[in-house]
């Protein structure tokens, strides 16, 4: 019988319905996971809601006070899926009380909040700390972090990453997302924290310096929800930035909410001395691979579907060869990764932890420094 694991799940909306999914997963379609996700108790703010909810997920019971998951002496890992401004705040709380955290991105809305969580983390010793940065586990990204570990790009020398979106329209109320006391940046934290995640796992390289970048709010009020009242629209629709990593390469970053024609587009592009790599999330079962050594007569970009269950990561625990996957399947991957992780057992790919998803905080900190004091920024000045 598999040890099990009881997870509280705080927030019970978008990322509610697909963490909920994820852990139920795991013992479905990871078999070699010792680790048996239990979903013990989800926290909302709405207790008619979080009941129907409950029932649907099968979580087992219901508050809408998450502090008192701190004292549940049952709770083992808190699954912490709120606006970010409370990310800093519940995850303390929930090391301090000895649970392990998993906690959605960005880590937080503001540098300080990031850096207090890392600070509890550093102290909370018998504690684990997880980040949602799900794209990590895309079979393909996975394979292309492998790929450049085996040096099949050698020196790299661009990383080019968009993450583009079109819903943000004046249209669309004022929800937490874009003011600055709940998101803390708009496009930015939310979309650009994922590429500039991504960029530094595949890579394995660190940013030492943005060397400049834009932000731009278009939609500046929205409609208060529940009401005709208009509000300020106080966070950017999109944040452009360039960036310099450690190893030489040069990089772009751009994100937005207002790019039509772009969906959730959430691109990863390296160009390497001995070839390239590319990904688009909106074709999220391929990685297009070129061998830039082979000969000029059949050079080309390779497209690889990353369903082969011997060759592609997490590909193994899912359909047969061949048999695409989909967004849910990222958080199972991580879920199942958090199940090894903790029963003491490598996760395919590096998990983020809070120090690790501090680094990617600090980035995100130096570009908006940069726009806004429109100089360079270089990453050491950014603690
Ligand atoms: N990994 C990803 O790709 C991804 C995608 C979307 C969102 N996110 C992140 O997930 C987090 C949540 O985003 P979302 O889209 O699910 O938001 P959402 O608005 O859909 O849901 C937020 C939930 O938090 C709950 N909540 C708010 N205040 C609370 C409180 N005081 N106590 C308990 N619950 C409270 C709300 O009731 C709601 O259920 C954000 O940090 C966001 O950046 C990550």
């Amino acid at each position: 019988m598999p040890k099990s694991l009881s997870i509280a799940l705080l927030g019970q909306k978008f990322m509610g319905r697909a963490h909920s999914n994820a852990w139920s997963q795991v013992p479905r379609f990871f078999e070699d996971v010792r680790l048996r996700p239990v979903l013990h108790t989800v926290c909302g703010r709405d207790e008619r809601e979080l009941r129907a909810f409950a029932k649907r997920w099968g979580w087992g019971r219901t508050t809408t006070d998450w502090r008192t998951i701190a004292a549940d002496e049952e709770v083992d890992l808190v699954d912490v899926g709120t606006p970010n401004d409370l990310h800093a705040e519940q995850s303390i709380a929930m090391l301090e009380a000895g649970k392990h955290v998993a906690c959605e991105k960005p880590l937080a809305g503001t540098l300080a909040d990031a850096r207090a969580m890392r600070d509890a983390a550093r102290r909370a010793k018998r504690s684990r700390t997880f980040v949602w940065f799900n794209y990590r586990r895309c079979p393909a990204v996975a394979l292309a972090h492998r790929l450049v570990r085996q040096g099949k790009l050698g020196r790299i020398r661009h990383v080019r990453a968009t993450y583009l979106q079109s819903w943000g329209g004046p249209e669309v109320p004022l929800l937490w997302r874009f003011r600055k006391k709940h998101a803390g940046s708009g496009a930015h934290g939310d979309l650009n924290a994922h590429i500039v995640d991504m960029a530094r796992f595949v890579t394995g390289d660190e940013i030492t310096e943005v060397n400049g970048a834009v932000a731009k709010t278009f939609v500046t009020e929205r409609t208060v929800p529940g009401t005709r009242k208009k509000g300020r629209s106080d966070v950017d629709d999109c944040v452009l930035f360039l960036a310099t990593f450690k190893g030489g390469a040069v990089a772009s970053f751009e994100a937005s909410r207002l790019a039509p024609g772009h969906q959730n587009r959430n691109t990863l592009e390296l160009n390497g001395e001995k070839g390239s790599l590319r990904f688009d999330f909106e074709e999220m079962n391929l990685l297009r691979y070129l061998d830039a050594t082979a000969s000029a007569a059949t050079q080309g970009w390779t497209r690889i579907m990353c369903t082969q269950a011997e060759h592609h990561p997490y590909a193994r625990h899912w359909w047969p060869d061949a048999h695409v996957i989909g967004y849910e399947h990222g958080f199972t991957n991580m879920a199942a990764d958090i199940c090894r992780a903790l029963s003491g057992r490598r996760p395919e790919v590096p998990l983020p932890d809070f120090a690790d998803a501090y680094e990617t905080q600090r980035v995100l900190e130096a570009a908006l420094i940069a726009a806004k004091e429109r100089c360079a920024v270089k990453l050491r000045e950014v603690k």
